[in-house]
């Protein structure tokens, strides 16, 4: 079985807060965010406002959701980049649109 380097893969751009970010392909949204932006928190607590980080990343934790292509509320750890998404931390609960 052979693996290609992670610099060898292909990458997507997405938009994370207006920030441009260049991500290999097949990563989690939650992982582009932690390794691959500046500000590495994805939402704040509804109630105290403090910024809330991944914690599990396999969708059991619901510390990383975001609004995602105009879709609040989404577990980033289980959404999958693709090319043009754009993705926005959420402060406090998501509203629906
Ligand atoms: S990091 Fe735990 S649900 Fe996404």
């Amino acid at each position: 079985m052979s693996r290609s380097k992670p610099e060898e893969s292909k990458k997507v751009t997405i938009e994370v807060d207006g920030e441009t970010v260049c991500v290999p392909e097949g990563i989690t949204v939650a992982a582009a965010v932690l390794g691959h932006t500046h500000d590495r928190h994805t939402c704040r607590n509804s109630v105290s406002k403090e910024p809330r980080s991944p914690y599990c990343m396999m969708g059991v934790c619901f510390e990383c959701m975001m609004e995602i292509d105009g879709r609040p509320n989404q577990q980033s750890c289980v959404v999958t980049v693709k090319e043009g998404m754009v993705v926005r931390r959420e402060n406090g609960a998501g509203e629906e649109k």
